[in-house]
C-alpha cells in the first residue's frame, strides 16, 4: 500500500512556538484520587472461580489481587453480588446489604476490600437503585396488600377503564412495563424483567433506606457506587404515553420516545443529595450514564454547587462503532470543550467487546492495542472491563438452546443478549483457561489458549504486557497523569495529540488505518523540537526518532512519543 505523505501545518508551527513556553499544570490533590485512577470493572460470575463449582466467587478476586495489582489498575468496579435470584444476574438484587452465598460471605467482601487497600486499589460496588428483586423483602410486603405500609415503595397503578396496562410504557426487556399482580388487583412498573419491580423513588423513606444502603457499605470500606440504570428511576406521575416512533424494537415492541419514563428531571435531586451522603464519607460516584451527547452528559456532573455524578460515563466512544479518526477526535473535543472531567469506556457487560466492534478481521490483535493507548493516553478516567487487557473477544451463543441471559431467548436472533461479553476470564491454557476446575456457568471463548495471562505474560508483544506498560506509564509520566489534552491536527485516518504538563511534552499518534502512513513534522526543524524518544510503540519503532524527517507510521500503530528539546 502506498504510503500516504501527511504535512502537518500552518498554525501548527504557531502551536508549537507557543507550547515551548506555555504553563504547566499543578498537581491534582490526594480527594481527586479518582481523577488519576484507572477503573477496571469486574462481573464476578466470570472472574475467578475459588471453589470449583463452575460460577466465579469473591475469593477468586482476592486471589487475583496481585495481578490486578501488577497490571496497574487502581479500582475495582464489581458488578452485583448481592443474594439475588439471578434472574437478571444479580441486577435484582434480593437484599442490599449482603453477599450471595454462590460468591462468598461479607467476611469475603471485607478480606476483598482489604486485600485491595493493602495493595492501593479500591474498590466499588454496584448500587441497583432503580428496582429491586420481586423476592426482596420490601416487595413481599408491599404486594401483600393495598394497605401495606410498604405498598408505596413500590410503583402501583389501577388497570385502565377497558382493563389494559395504566400506560403504554415498554420494558427495556421487551414487552410491557407494567405487570398485573392478582392479589392485588393493581398493575406494579417494572423498567426491567418483572422480576425487578421499579422502587418509588417519589417516597421519601425509599430514599432513606436506600442512603442507608450506601452508607453501610461506605462504612465497610467501599470507596463508591457505579449507579445502575439510574436514569429510570422516575416516571411520569400522569402516566401520558410515550410518542410512538414507528417500527418494531428486537422483541417484536412498537418503537417509542422515552420521553415521560426516562431521564426526568427530579432524577437529578436525587443525585446531589446522593452526591452529599458519598461526600461526607469521601466516596465517588460513577454513573451508567448513557446519552445522545455531550451537552446530556453534562447534566449528571451537575453544578459547582450542587454537584452530582464525579464520573459519569461517557459512552459516546462505544457509539464509534468503526474506527475513525475524525469520529474520536470529535468525541474528544467535545468533552475537552465541555469543561467537565472525562469519563471513557470502551466495553462492558451489556455492549459486545471492542476487541470486536473495532477488530477488522485481520489485524485484530494490533487494533486493540491502538484502542488500548487511545484509552489509556487522553486525559480523563479510563475505565476497563476485565479480559479486554487480553483482547478477549465476544463468544456469543450460537444456538438458542444455550443463550443464559434471558433478553437472549426472548430476542432471538436479533438480540443474542449479553452472554458474549460476560464470558470466563482467561487465565491461562488449562482446561476451562484456569478459570475453574469445573465446567463454567457460561462457555469459554475458543481462543483460550493462546489469549490467556499466563501465556501473553512471557510474551513481550503481548497485548497484556502492552497495557502494563501503558497502565506503568500513565502512572508515572506527569504528562499523562496531569496533563492538558490538545489535538494538534485534523487528518482523516490518524489521530495525533499532545498531554502536556511539568515541562513534559509527549505526543500520542494512533493510526487507524490499515495503510502506512507518513507524518511530515520536518518544519519543527524551525523551533524547538527535532527529535523525540518512544515511550512506548505498538509495533517496531527506533528508540528515538528525528522529526526532521517525514515519520513513518505503520498500519494500526500506536506511538507514544516525548518531545526532546533541542539541545
Ligand atoms: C444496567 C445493567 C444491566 C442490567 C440493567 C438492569 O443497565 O448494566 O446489566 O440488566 O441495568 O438492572
Amino acid at each position: 500500500m502506498r504510503a500516504r505523505l501527511l504535512f502537518i501545518t500552518g498554525c501548527l508551527h504557531l502551536f508549537f512556538a507557543s507550547i515551548a513556553t506555555a504553563q504547566t499544570t499543578s498537581p491534582l490533590s490526594t480527594t481527586d484520587w479518582w481523577k488519576h485512577a484507572v477503573f477496571y470493572e469486574i462481573y464476578p460470575r466470570s472472574f475467578a472461580d475459588s471453589n470449583n463449582d463452575g460460577v466465579g466467587d469473591l475469593p477468586g478476586i482476592t486471589s487475583r489481587m496481585d495481578y490486578l495489582h501488577w497490571l496497574g489498575v487502581d479500582a475495582l468496579w464489581i458488578t452485583p453480588m448481592f443474594p439475588s435470584p439471578q434472574v437478571d444476574f444479580g441486577y435484582d438484587v434480593a437484599d442490599f446489604k449482603n453477599v450471595d452465598p454462590q460468591y462468598g460471605t461479607l467476611a469475603d467482601m471485607d478480606k476483598l476490600i482489604a486485600e485491595g487497600k493493602q495493595r492501593n486499589i479500591r474498590t466499588l460496588l454496584d448500587y441497583v437503585i432503580n428496582h429491586t428483586s420481586d423476592q426482596h423483602e420490601w416487595f413481599q410486603q408491599s404486594r401483600k396488600s393495598r394497605d401495606n405500609p410498604k405498598r408505596d415503595w413500590y410503583v402501583w397503578r389501577d388497570a385502565t377503564t377497558t382493563g389494559g396496562p395504566p400506560s403504554n410504557w415498554i420494558c427495556h426487556f421487551g414487552g410491557s412495563a407494567w405487570k398485573f399482580d392478582p392479589t392485588t388487583k393493581q398493575y406494579y412498573y417494572h423498567a426491567f424483567y418483572p422480576e425487578q419491580p421499579d422502587l418509588n423513588w417519589r417516597n421519601p423513606a425509599v430514599e432513606d433506606a436506600m442512603f442507608d444502603v450506601a452508607r453501610w457499605w461506605y462504612k465497610r470500606g467501599v470507596a463508591g457506587f457505579r449507579l445502575d440504570a439510574v436514569d429510570t428511576i422516575f416516571e411520569d406521575t400522569q402516566l401520558r404515553d410515550d410518542p410512538v416512533i414507528g417500527g418494531k424494537n428486537a422483541y417484536g415492541d412498537p418503537r417509542l420516545k422515552r420521553v415521560y419514563d426516562s431521564k426526568l428531571p427530579e432524577l437529578h435531586g436525587v443525585l446531589q443529595r446522593l452526591r452529599k451522603v458519598s461526600d461526607e464519607n469521601h466516596a465517588v460516584l460513577v454513573g451508567e450514564t448513557w446519552t445522545t451527547d455531550v451537552e446530556e452528559l453534562k447534566k449528571y456532573y451537575g453544578a459547582a454547587d450542587k454537584p452530582e455524578v464525579h464520573l459519569p460515563m461517557d459512552f459516546l466512544f462505544c457509539n464509534v462503532n468503526k474506527l475513525s479518526a475524525p469520529a474520536f477526535r470529535a468525541q474528544l473535543d467535545a468533552m475537552e470543550n465541555s469543561g467537565q472531567w472525562p469519563v471513557y469506556v470502551l466495553s462492558n457487560h451489556d455492549i459486545v467487546r471492542h476487541y470486536n466492534r473495532y477488530g477488522d478481521g485481520a489485524h485484530n490483535d494490533q487494533i486493540a492495542k491502538l484502542m488500548a493507548a487511545l484509552l489509556l493516553t487522553v486525559r480523563g478516567t479510563p475505565i476497563m472491563y476485565y479480559g479486554e487487557e487480553i483482547g478477549m473477544e465476544n463468544n456469543d451463543p450460537k444456538r438458542i438452546e444455550d443463550v443464559k441471559d434471558p433478553i437472549g431467548r426472548l430476542g432471538w436472533p436479533r438480540q443474542k443478549g449479553r452472554d458474549g461479553e460476560r464470558t470466563p476470564m482467561q487465565w491461562s491454557a488449562e482446561k476451562n483457561a484456569g478459570f475453574s476446575q469445573h465446567e463454567p456457568w457460561n462457555a469459554v471463548g475458543p481462543r483460550s489458549t493462546t489469549y490467556n495471562v499466563e501465556t501473553e505474560k512471557a510474551d513481550p508483544n503481548s497485548i497484556l504486557n502492552f497495557y502494563q506498560k501503558l497502565l506503568q506509564l500513565r502512572h508515572t509520566l506527569p504528562a499523562l497523569i496531569d496533563g492538558t489534552y490538545t489535538n494538534l491536527v485534523q487528518l482523516p485516518d490518524v489521530l495525533v495529540y499532545l498531554r502536556q504538563a511539568a515541562g513534559q511534552r509527549l505526543v500520542v499518534i494512533l493510526n487507524m488505518s490499515a495503510q502506512p502512513q507518513q507524518i511530515a513534522f520536518n518544519y519543527i526543524s524551525y523551533y524547538p523540537f527535532q527529535r523525540a524518544t518512544v515511550k512506548l510503540a505498538s509495533t517496531q519503532t527506533s528508540e528515538t526518532l528525528d522529526l526532521t524527517k517525514p515519520l513513518n507510521v505503520e498500519p494500526f500503530a500506536a506511538i507514544l512519543m516525548e518531545l526532546e528539546p533541542k539541545s
